[in-house]
């Protein structure tokens, strides 16, 4: 399958129709509670006159753009609101293919479904670059693939799904990588907030006409329904990305960008920590009762994924739908997610009942 939609939906109906209890660890979708800031802005925007009503700016509402610029300490110019991340991953890719030579996507093995599906759309060759066991990039690997054919390099970091973290140095040499190759470093920074290693690094503190930096509040704010999110682009990118974005979508949701203003404005830091720390609680107690069930598995150093490996267990289809049924318990096959993973199934800890999926993993395989 090129993207995991139609497996996350099949997987969804089967463990909806399951005759059992199941615990659904399937989507990236969050479970806890968006910022207040983000309910009072939707409710308020519901009384607001006509006008507001109407189509905002197609790159997106003024006031938004300018608290992001100011944020992240860009020309507001450079910023360009989408329909999530995803909306802005596709513009960074379709408007990098065009203005950059060669045709080749660098891409992670394992690798984000969107990525790889989307390189295929839109007629790039996709170059993959297998990650250590644990997740970790080793920039020399994604060099070796590089070369004047390049167009564009994407990754993620904190990473979907290794949980990996790729730091200072690693990004700064992708960076490297695609200036000298004139290529562009598409930066998916999704889960920045969700960073457990401290090792973090925005992309956009090197400065470079090489980078593109895509971000959303789906996962921030836990409102991946929201659909806003943004692109941060070099200038010759601009133009292109804004025709682009127009030509498609004509603007944004108005709703939705007044609420994930006022909520960036009024959520204090304590929103996001929070979040953080119940998901590394969240994380600990999970692999604590993995190591009962004798999985290997990547503790994840950010993001909310944690990919599992059942000896003699490969994650196919079919065996994640035999866990439905045995075990209660719904993930993702690594097989998704591109062949290094064949063997492995990814669990998103977007469930309470976290610890309770990997005791029944243990009590199954145990
Ligand atoms: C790495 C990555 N990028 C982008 C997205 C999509 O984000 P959005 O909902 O903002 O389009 C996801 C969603 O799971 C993701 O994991």
């Amino acid at each position: 399958m090129d993207d995991d939609r139609p497996v996350f939906f099949h997987l969804m109906a089967y463990a909806d129709d399951a005759d059992r209890d199941v615990v659904d660890m399937v989507s990236g979708d969050p479970d806890w509670e968006p910022p207040e800031a983000l309910r009072e802005g939707l409710r308020s925007f519901a009384d607001a006159p006509v006008a507001d009503y109407q189509y905002p700016p197609s790159e997106g509402l003024g006031e938004l753009r300018e608290e992001i610029a100011a944020r992240r300490g860009v020309d507001v110019e450079r910023v360009v609101i989408t329909n999530g991340a995803g909306e802005a991953n596709y513009l960074a890719m379709a408007c990098g293919l065009e203005a950059h030579t060669g045709n080749e996507v660098v891409l992670t093995d394992p690798v984000y479904p969107y990525y790889s599906g989307r390189t295929e759309m839109l007629g790039g060759d996709a170059r993959f670059v297998p990650v250590d066991e644990d997740g970790t990039l080793d920039p020399d690997a994604v060099r070796a693939v590089a070369n004047d054919d390049t167009a564009l390099v994407v990754v993620c970091s904190p990473n979907n799904p290794t949980g990996a973290v790729y730091g200072e140095s690693v990004k700064r040499e992708l960076v490297d990588i695609a200036e000298t190759h004139d290529a562009l470093f598409v930066s998916d920074e999704v889960y920045d907030h969700y960073d457990f290693s401290g090792d973090f690094h925005p992309a956009l503190s090197f400065d470079s006409p090489n980078v593109v930096v895509t971000n959303s509040f789906s996962k921030s704010m836990a409102t991946t329904g929201l659909r806003v999110g943004y692109a941060i682009l070099p200038d010759h990118l601009v133009d292109p990305a804004r025709t682009r974005h127009m030509l498609t979508n004509v603007a944004g949701s108005a709703p939705g960008q007044y609420a994930a203003l006022r909520a960036l404005r009024e959520t204090p830091p304590d929103y996001y920590a929070a979040n953080r720390a119940m998901l590394r609680e969240r994380v600990d107690a999970f692999c604590d009762a993995l190591d009962e069930a004798g999985a290997d598995y990547t503790r994840p150093r950010g993001a909310f994924y944690v990919l599992v490996r059942f000896d003699g267990y490969p994650g196919t289809l079919e065996n994640v739908e035999r866990l439905i049924d045995e075990a209660g318990v719904a993930g993702m096959p690594g097989e998704a997610f591109g062949s290094s993973r064949e063997d492995w199934i990814r669990f998103a800890l977007v469930t309470p009942r976290a610890e309770e999926a990997a005791e029944r993993l243990a009590d199954h395989f145990g």
